[in-house]
């Protein structure tokens, strides 16, 4: 998608399609729906005035309504788009405005769109340009990729149109909107791949082939490094498939060297490209979907992809972990004990516990290479979604400034992130009678904090290596579409992760 900025009267604009955004003012709780325009260019509330006041159109969150022929205006089409109430307006409202203006313009193969610069008090304008830029280009993404009928519907130019001089901020927002968002949909991508086709070797080839685009190195792994290195929590999950284990390592130097005291940040992603459950078999229904645990590595591979754009001044590497997990004649069985590469002894309980597992030691061979932070992402329990349902994502943390620099960034992404506890009051759940630890907690209580708290055995504690682990196992994949996205794989995290790593520029560790 090309994007560009126009500083230009909307109505003087020949396009296919204007889009402009409404509110509803009314205030009280039964009062009717006032809708009204963002913006002060007098053609464009001329031409929707009469359709405003008609009561067809609401102006709820993501509601279109397209008006016939725009007297006065150069646009062929006029396309009102709700955001919802105005008392509660901000940026977030408009990432999913905008997206649904792209999923109206869609399967009307209408190619180009004008979207008028949305006017209001609680709309700061840098975060609104950065938030409209990837709203849309969020939207521009469907899955039906094996389809012979597809037809590529991707919009081939957005527009937008500012009512002020362009300052440098709105380039800025722009161009980073652009490399976040283009990030996340490579990310979902992947993520949408079947098991068949995106096996840990084409995973590999494919961070490869995005390292080599964007100026990353990028190392590729097997079987004979991991045996060498010891992995043995990662090496008893891969034992049970026929596809060979992956071991990524992306690195990200910035361009003026940081001092020797500067921070590293260590990013670990889960990439199992199909969990099975492995001996601990999962049932039929819905197996099919295990094709995208994967989502944590390809938020970590997509996450490097954009920070290797937008080049914050601070080190960066990213540790993927991707097998299978399989219940095949060499696998993995309740009852083993696996060493992992720190030395950790596991008693496995359930093989479909294996997120944990490839963790740990990504986790541990991160600290190896150097990284003073640690965040990871992964697909990691069901839990999680019993507790937050489809809505928020976990994080679970050992350093409150660490947790709290994430939930700040937020703000900026729009993305929901809910703390979830991770305190050694929970540690006795996965003692052990015969090793240090089991791979799942001994009762089925505060599932998603007991694979926390495993993975938090692989995290240095003294000196603290401060930590955040993503519990991405229920928002990874919308199983309803909405009005701006496509339902599928959401690519949530990589945003959020890449304004948090953004955080540590500069700094002194
Ligand atoms: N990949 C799954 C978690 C998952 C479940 C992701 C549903 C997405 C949707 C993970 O490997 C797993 O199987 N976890 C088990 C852990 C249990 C055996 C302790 C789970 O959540 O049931
Ligand atoms: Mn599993
Ligand atoms: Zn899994």
């Amino acid at each position: 998608m090309n994007t560009n900025l126009l500083h230009q009267s909307p109505a003087d604009l020949a396009t296919p399609l204007l889009a402009v955004f409404a509110a509803d003012t009314a205030t009280g709780g039964n009062a009717p729906a006032t809708p009204t325009l963002l913006t002060t260019s007098a053609p464009l509330l001329a031409a929707a005035s009469p359709w405003l006041a008609s009561g067809e159109f609401k102006a709820t969150l993501g509601e279109t309504f397209l008006l016939p022929v725009p007297a006065g205006l150069k646009a062929q089409r006029l396309l009102l788009v709700g955001v919802g109430k105005a008392g509660k307006l901000s940026p977030h409202e408009l990432r999913k405005a905008a997206g649904a203006a792209v999923r109206f313009a869609r399967p009307r193969e209408l190619r180009e769109l004008a979207l008028t610069f949305p006017e209001h008090p609680s709309l700061p304008v840098p975060l609104t340009t950065r938030a409209l830029a990837e709203g849309a280009i969020v939207a521009d993404f469907d899955i039906d990729f094996y389809r012979a009928d597809r037809k590529d519907l991707s919009l081939q130019r957005l527009t937008l149109l500012a009512p002020t001089q362009l300052g440098e901020e709105m380039r800025t927002a722009l161009h980073e909107a652009v490399i976040l968002a283009e990030s996340q949909n490579f990310a979902r991508t992947l993520i949408n791949e079947p098991g068949n086709i995106l096996t840990p070797t084409e995973l590999g080839r494919r961070t490869a082939a995005m390292a080599e685009e964007f100026g990353l190195s990028c190392e590729i792994h097997s079987t004979e490094k991991l045996q060498e290195l010891k992995m043995g929590a990662f090496l008893g999950v891969a034992r049970g498939s026929a596809e060979p284990p992956a071991l990524l390592v992306l690195r990200y130097e910035p361009p003026t060297a940081p001092g020797a005291d500067a921070p590293v940040i260590g990013l670990v992603g889960k990439g199992i490209t199909f969990d099975s459950g492995g001996i601990s078999i999962k049932p039929a229904e819905n197996m099919d979907k295990m094709k995208y645990d994967m989502a944590g590595a390809a938020s970590m591979i997509a996450a490097m992809r954009a920070i290797a754009q937008l080049k914050p001044g601070v080190r960066v590497l990213a540790v993927v972990c991707s097998c299978e997990n399989m219940p095949g004649g060499k696998a993995y069985k309740p009852g083993d004990v696996l060493t992992a590469m720190s030395g950790k002894t596991i008693e496995i309980i359930n093989t479909d516990a294996e997120g944990r597992l490839v963790l740990a030691d990504g986790l541990h061979y991160a600290q190896t290479l150097g990284a003073t932070h640690l965040l990871n992402a992964a697909t990691l329990t069901g839990a999680i979604g019993t507790a937050l349902g489809q809505v928020n994502a976990g994080l679970f943390s050992n350093d409150d400034a660490t947790a709290q620099r994430f939930l700040d960034a937020l703000s900026i992404t729009g993305e929901k992130f809910w703390r979830m506890p991770c305190t050694d009051d929970y540690r006795d759940q996965i003692k052990s009678q015969i090793a240090d630890i089991m791979n799942t907690g001994g009762s089925r209580f505060a599932g998603a904090t007991t694979a926390a708290m495993f993975l938090k055995e692989f995290v240095g504690d003294s000196p603290l290596i401060p930590w955040i682990h993503l519990d991405i196992a229920s928002t990874t994949w919308l199983d309803d579409q909405k009005p701006w996205q496509s339902k599928g794989p959401s690519g949530i995290a990589i945003r959020t992760i890449v304004e948090w790593v953004r955080g540590y520029a500069g700094q002194a560790a």
